[in-house]
């Protein structure tokens, strides 16, 4: 199981940050080709995105591409520079219709099959940033085997709504809350807007949590320093493990005892609570922590 806990940002034309990136201990590096990349210098990027995907170790971490957006035209010559250095994947912006997702995809399959490489080994991340983008989620969700997840863009959201962004973030509720239940609907992994404030951390990590708890698996990074706190909040703790534990052995117990519903330290316990159980040890494992031997 791929965990994309932190997915750090790092603009396509800029080596020096590219090699910070790769030396970094981050589930996903994401080089960019998009808004992080001036429009002068896309060609520049898509040449250094594609140097640092052949020469650089990148250890651990996936590597992922964001092209331009369909609509732009641009995003066949970011795929022509970079495929061959077989990304793991490419992340689209400003998806609005399942059809973009499928146009990328068409051109992904023939890039592989002409390389013999396995079909689908390259993967495909959906940014959701704008009105339509969210009202067709259904659609989008759906489109296509090689989609994994649903990340949200809530500075464009926020910009193509003409709303504007508050910290409590009541804009971008509604878009928040749609994009985790259509990627839980259809198996996604559901991946959280950035935050801006590079300063910041305890604001970071407030927002951080509000995804964890609505669902969300991973969010977005834009600064070296933004990474250790987003994967630390997205790793179960000890104190969570050993409670998960209890509590799946307790549940474990009572149903053999032939008892469906139990109280535990003064709370009912049921079906649900030990589904949520499970997924913390799911979590743990794929942070690479056995809850087994974990101390
Ligand atoms: N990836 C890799 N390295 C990064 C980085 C990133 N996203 N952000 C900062 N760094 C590096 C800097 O290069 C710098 O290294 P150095 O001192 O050895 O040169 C170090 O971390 C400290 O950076 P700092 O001075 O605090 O920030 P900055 O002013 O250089 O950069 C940003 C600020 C916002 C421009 C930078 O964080 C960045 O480029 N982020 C990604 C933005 C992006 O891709 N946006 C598009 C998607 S929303
Ligand atoms: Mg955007």
């Amino acid at each position: 199981m791929q965990t994309r806990r932190a997915l750090l940002f790092v603009p396509g034309d800029d080596r020096r940050k590219l090699e910070k990136a790769a030396a970094l201990d981050v589930d996903t590096v994401i080089l960019d080709l998009e808004d992080g990349v001036a429009v002068n210098r896309k060609d520049e990027a898509r040449a250094t995105v594609d140097a640092a995907l052949r020469e650089l170790d990148f250890g651990r971490s996936e590597r992922l591409v964001r092209l331009n957006p369909v609509t732009s035209g641009m995003h066949k010559a970011d795929i022509a520079a970079t495929v061959h250095a077989h990304p793991d994947g490419y992340v689209l912006p400003k998806v609005e219709t399942p059809g973009e997702i499928l146009e990328v995809s068409a051109d992904l399959w023939q890039a592989e099959s002409q390389r013999r490489w396995p079909s689908r080994s390259i993967i495909l991340l959906a940014l959701i940033e704008t009105a339509l983008g969210v009202v067709n989620l259904p659609g989008i969700a759906t489109s296509d085997q090689r989609l994994k997840a649903l990340i949200l863009g809530a500075e464009d959201l926020a910009s193509d709504l003409g709303a504007r962004r508050t910290a409590a973030g009541h804009e971008i509720a509604y878009a928040r809350g749609a994009l985790v239940m259509h990627a839980k609907a259809f198996d996604l992994d559901a991946i959280d807007t950035p935050y801006v404030k590079l300063a910041d951390r305890a604001g970071l990590m407030a927002e951080t949590t509000l995804a964890l708890d609505m669902g969300y698996s991973g969010k977005l990074a834009i600064h070296l320093n933004q990474v250790e706190p987003i994967q630390a909040v997205f790793t179960p703790t000890i104190e969570e493990i050993r409670a998960a534990q209890r509590l799946i052995r307790a549940h474990d117990e009572h149903q053999a005892a032939g008892s469906g519903v139990f109280a535990l330290d003064g709370k009912m316990v049921d079906m649900p609570m030990m589904r949520a159980a499970v997924i913390v040890l799911q979590r743990a494992r794929a942070a690479g922590i056995d809850p087994d031997t974990a101390v």
